[in-house]
């Protein structure tokens, strides 16, 4: 599908519709639709097939959100048309935000369905100025580096594990200015990442940690990504129930966010160093799997006592940390599926923020909003920290409470951030939103590309 501002022969329309502005005039039209029981106050969709048209009304046009996700119901409606151009008449103070809304909402995972939700539009057109559509195909490359987040993580397990993963990756990277380096079982036991191996032990694929870089001549700050990419989490021998099992191939979603990331910023061309490094692990039973009461010696020589296998990403993130610390980075941001409790504190669509700098923390809230995700700031606290302390390592896996789950998480991997970099450095938890078994909004059933738009946003804010 193809989104054009110049001139095309249209079959159907898609109007978006400020109430006040829009029926004022066209009463005649508003009066039909209110005969038909139709109120032009609700944000809301209808369509008049007689006049080839789809009505979208906005209620107010300040909340961006609302418009993008009507905007992506009234396209599903015009979808289900067999209709091949539809023009799109809006404002254009409104038309980007549309346009996102609409790109957004256009996505289905029906490659294992045989009957496919094909559509048979082919060409939107949009009058607008070129200068302003300039920005729709940027908006484009970010709605496209989402998509294929989504893909990612809702591929199976049995398709996805780490090797497969690298493989996806260097075939999206593979036209894009992102130089690479792959490490495997035996580079991360020179590395000395005892941790990470750990969690993949009992697996039949190797562990892979990908690291990927994007460095234009003129960069004057670098960021660096790193990603929790569980190709699956059983658990281990802490084995999840079986309802708690299913969807967890979605705890790749961090490292498929970083790696979608990285692919827009490059597209984007952002005068900006940066570095995604994703931890490629399966969790699994085995005889050989790592257990419970293990204790581990991470590559900053930390060590940990393991009691619960099931807390692995946070041993996977800390060997991928300490070795993202090395790169001296401006920032250093890590995104995970990290822990239920996450969930239960913001609910299943929100993004945990954590970490020690107060303005940062901030910094990337507000530039969440501006991209349309919504996160919460979970506060670190001396209490909590007491909570992962152990009586045999340095640290322990799990915390001794059932409370504040979510922050114990994040204080644990702060053990693994250098000195230098504590206040460079957020923990964002994406467990609720990454994966979602219902359609939200814009978000289709399962995976969102949660993370994706508010890294690309505090990115440009960079720039
Ligand atoms: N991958 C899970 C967290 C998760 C839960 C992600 C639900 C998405 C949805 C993580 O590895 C995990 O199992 N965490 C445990 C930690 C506990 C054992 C301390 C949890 O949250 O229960
Ligand atoms: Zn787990
Ligand atoms: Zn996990």
């Amino acid at each position: 599908m193809k989104i054009t501002n110049k001139k095309t022969t249209c079959d159907y329309s898609l109007v978006i519709a400020n109430n006040s502005d829009y029926f004022k005039r066209h009463s005649r039209l508003a009066k039909e639709l209110y005969v038909l029981g139709f109120n032009a106050d609700d944000d809301t969709c209808i369509n008049a097939s007689g006049e080839k048209t789809i009505f979208c009304f906005v209620k107010d046009k300040n909340d961006k959100e609302g418009l993008k996700i009507n905007a992506s119901k009234a396209f599903a409606m015009a979808k289900k048309l067999k209709i091949s151009n539809l023009e799109l008449v809006c404002n254009a103070d409104l038309a980007l935000d549309v346009i996102e809304g609409i790109l957004l909402g256009d996505y289905s995972f029906d490659k294992y369905k045989s009957q496919k939700n094909k559509s048979h539009i082919k060409t939107i057109y949009v009058k607008m100025s070129d200068k302003l559509f300039k920005q729709v195909s940027q908006i484009e490359t970010i709605t496209q580096s989402v998509h294929f987040v989504r893909d990612l993580v809702n591929e199976t397990p049995e398709n996805i594990f780490p090797q497969s993963f690298v493989r996806h990756a260097q075939n999206a990277i593979k036209d894009l200015p992102i130089s690479q380096k792959v490490l495997s079982d035996k580079d991360l036991e020179k590395e000395g990442m005892n941790a990470f191996l750990a969690v993949n032990r009992a697996s039949q694929h190797g562990a892979r940690l990908l690291h990927l870089t994007y460095k234009p001549k003129t960069a004057k700050k670098r960021v660096v990504l790193v990603g929790k990419g569980l190709t699956y989490d059983s658990g281990g021998l802490s084995i999840k129930p079986g309802d708690y099992m299913v969807t967890m191939k979605s705890d790749k979603s961090g490292a498929s966010a970083v790696l979608g990331t990285i692919i827009a910023v490059a597209k984007l061309g952002l005068d900006l160093e940066v570095h995604a490094i994703m931890g490629l692990a399966e969790n699994m039973v085995g005889g050989d799997a790592y257990k419970p009461d293990d204790i581990l010696c991470a590559r900053n020589k930390k060590t940990i006592e393991v009691r619960n296998t099931d807390a692995e990403g946070r041993l996977v993130l800390a060997d991928c940390l300490s070795y993202a610390c090395e790169l001296k980075p401006d920032y250093i941001f890590d995104v995970a599926t990290l822990t239920g409790a996450c969930v239960v504190a913001l609910g299943e669509y929100t993004i945990g923020i954590m970490g020690h700098n107060d303005k940062l923390k901030s910094k990337m809230s507000i530039a969440a909003t501006k991209a349309g995700e919504l996160t919460g700031i979970l506060p670190f606290n001396r209490y909590l920290k007491r909570l992962i302390k152990s009586e045999i390592a340095d640290v322990s896996n799990t915390s001794s409470s059932r409370y504040g789950g979510a922050i114990t998480a994040g204080l644990f991997l702060d053990n693994f951030v250098d000195e230098k970099y504590k206040q460079k450095w957020l923990h964002l938890d994406i467990a609720g939103p990454a994966y979602v078994q219902k359609s939200w909004g814009y978000n289709p059933f399962g995976a969102s590309g949660a993370g994706l738009r508010m890294l690309v946003e505090f990115m440009r804010g960079l720039n």
